[in-house]
């Protein structure tokens, strides 16, 4: 007999980064404990598959914005694997110099010890240097330096500014062409047209592609540097001051992000309204002085609804309206509006290269569009849609190998693994009943890699599935079916070339990380483009690489994040990342 979960084996959590250095299928995850205060109010009121209502997802449509549902909560927490390096009562925490992060353990009282530690895992880094450890402050971005080494916290990312070329010819950059022209794509548009969305998105999908990518928005200049809450006439172009102050922020960021992309960035997406040709101008001169190619984003939306939906769940939560009466809060934004569309023109000219986005996808145009990097941005847009739904993410139940610690292999179910099985599909028909209820028509598209223990995991479920190998977990080569002890004593050297870099090491005859993302890019661009719910069966490795696409981690993070075992994780993507619960099914 297979029964439904109780409540108390729901989880709402953010997927955590993960001690353990294997992809595959190993039986040992790990929830981190929340604190009280961070679970979910009323979680037990999400106590069945039903009331997660699919519902709420319609509703929130359009660049609705979101948080991230960041608490946690496991009563299976206790089969954390360390990592060698591990001891009890060191802190987790990241050397990032430049784009290359790795993880270390810090258990020292002082910064020279933090030195020590980092040297030990940058050790070509030059010992003549005098190593300074940055803070970044995500939210204001500002940097703070370590002189107490108190003030490093769990997890924490510490910054080290130095141009070092070490292994820049072993480094993969991406799969993008051999071409490392450097592109700028200038968002433009009214305000509340969706571009932030939009790039934000382009955004995440180059970094996962392993572009280095990234948004300098003007807004958030204006905010930091002038302040929040300026009021519409700010914006208006008959304000000389206003003109004065925007003018400023605009090349504030203008130079930020050529800086940024003369040191390792590949594509610059400057964000702002960009709204008059003087002002394209002003960027596009700049930036062909500087030998870049850039490639207008316009977001063009006259779809009434789609503003106002906008103008009232994200502009209305926008620092910029803090404390504001609502009513006043969307009047002053109107205001706003109308300040930009005085002067507003469209992209034109038949050399400008340029991609128009019509409501969100609705349409497209493109002009004078070539080479591997804007094309990618085409074919992506054209697959963007709006409609909320959610995306299950979901490991094989245990397999027989996973019973053995061995990794790969194509190994059937355990009884385990077969509960999971027969849990998964009541919840999905669960689910598929309650919105049903609600008048949706409940359909899920089922995909599975090609693996007997994927399959097997998703044989209860009444759906049709397809099978895609493209999901199939990571290729162990030489390695495959063994245990990791076994690689440890066969092949150290191996099992240290991987701990070193775990997204670039590649198997012997198998894959890396980097291989996974690559052949995952055609199905991730289908799952972009498709409006129905998508529950995806697969393996420890490839969700790894599709969860840090959907949460948007940075993809040195994509080889730690955990992905526990029969444990349905659900995303439903927002306007500015994807809401997550994790549903734990079975044991
Ligand atoms: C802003 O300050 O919010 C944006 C300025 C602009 O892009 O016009």
């Amino acid at each position: 007999m297979h029964k439904s979960m109780s409540s108390n084996n729901i989880l709402t959590t953010q997927i955590t980064i993960d001690n353990n250095h294997n992809d595959h299928d190993e039986s040992n995850y790990s929830i981190p404990k929340s604190s009280p205060s961070s679970s979910p109010p009323g979680s037990n009121i999400i106590s069945s598959p039903s009331s997660n209502r699919y519902s709420n997802n319609f509703n929130n449509s359009n660049f609705s914005s979101s948080s991230s549902s960041s608490s946690s909560n496991s009563n299976n927490s206790n089969n954390n694997v360390h990592s060698p390096s591990y001891t009890p009562g060191s802190k987790e925490i990241f050397f990032r110099v430049k784009d290359r992060v790795k993880k270390a353990y810090f258990k020292g009282t002082t910064v020279e010890d933090l030195k020590l530690l980092f040297l030990q895992k940058f050790p070509e880094f030059p010992k003549d240097v005098d190593i300074q450890f940055l803070i970044i402050d995500k939210g204001t971005n500002k940097e703070q330096q370590v002189n107490d080494v108190c003030d490093i916290k769990e997890h924490q990312e510490l910054l080290i500014r130095h141009e070092y070329n070490e292994d820049t010819k072993k480094r993969s950059q991406g799969y993008t062409g051999l071409d490392k022209e450097k592109i700028v794509l200038v968002m433009v548009g009214l305000p509340a047209r969706g571009k932030t969305y939009v790039a934000r998105k382009i955004c995440r999908m180059l970094n996962w592609m392993l572009v280095p990518a990234k948004v300098f928005n003007v807004g958030e200049y204006r905010r930091l540097r002038i302040g929040a809450g300026q009021p519409h006439d700010f914006f208006d172009p008959h304000n000389p001051e206003g003109i004065k102050a925007r003018l400023h922020m605009a090349v504030a960021a203008l130079d930020d992000m050529i800086s940024w992309l003369h040191n390792g960035g590949r594509v610059g997406i400057y964000d702002a309204t960009n709204s008059t040709n003087e002002r394209r101008q002003l960027v596009e001169k700049r930036c062909t002085r500087e030998k870049m190619t850039v490639v207008y984003v316009e977001s063009i939306c006259n779809d009434a609804s789609v503003i106002e939906h906008n103008i009232k769940e994200t502009k209305l939560l926008s620092p910029d309206y803090q404390g504001v009466d609502p009513s006043k809060a969307v009047q002053d934004f109107r205001d706003r509006i109308n300040h930009y569309l005085k002067v507003y023109e469209t992209v034109e000219g038949e050399k400008t290269r340029y991609i128009k986005l019509y409501d969100v996808g609705k349409k497209i145009e493109v002009n004078n569009i070539t080479g591997y990097i804007p094309s990618r941005v085409v074919f992506f847009l054209m697959n963007l849609h709006l409609h909320p739904r959610p995306i299950w993410l979901t490991r094989h139940g245990e397999s027989e190998f996973n019973a053995q610690n061995r990794i790969g292999g194509d190994s059937d179910l355990t009884e385990r693994g077969d509960n999971y099985a027969h849990q998964l599909a009541v919840w999905i028909s669960e689910w598929c009943s309650k919105v049903r209820a609600d008048g949706y028509d409940g359909e899920v598209v089922v995909w599975t890699s090609s693996l007997k223990r994927a399959i097997r995991t998703a044989q209860y479920i009444s759906q049709p599935k397809v099978v895609m190998r493209a999901l199939d977990e990571i290729d162990a080569g030489i390695c495959d079916g063994m245990t990791y002890d076994e690689i440890q004593e066969k092949m150290p050297d191996e099992r240290a070339a991987r701990d070193s870099d775990k997204l670039q090491y590649r198997y012997p005859r198998g894959e890396s990380y980097e291989d996974v993302i690559q052949r995952l890019e055609p199905l991730l661009l289908e799952l972009e483009r498709t409006k129905s719910p998508v529950l995806i069966v697969s393996h420890q490795a490839t969700l790894r690489c599709l969860y840090s696409y959907l949460k948007g981690r940075v993809k040195e993070e994509c080889p730690f994040i955990n992905i526990p075992l029969h444990t349905l994780i659900q995303l439903s993507p927002k306007a500015y990342g994807c809401e997550e619960t994790a549903f734990k099914l079975a044991n």
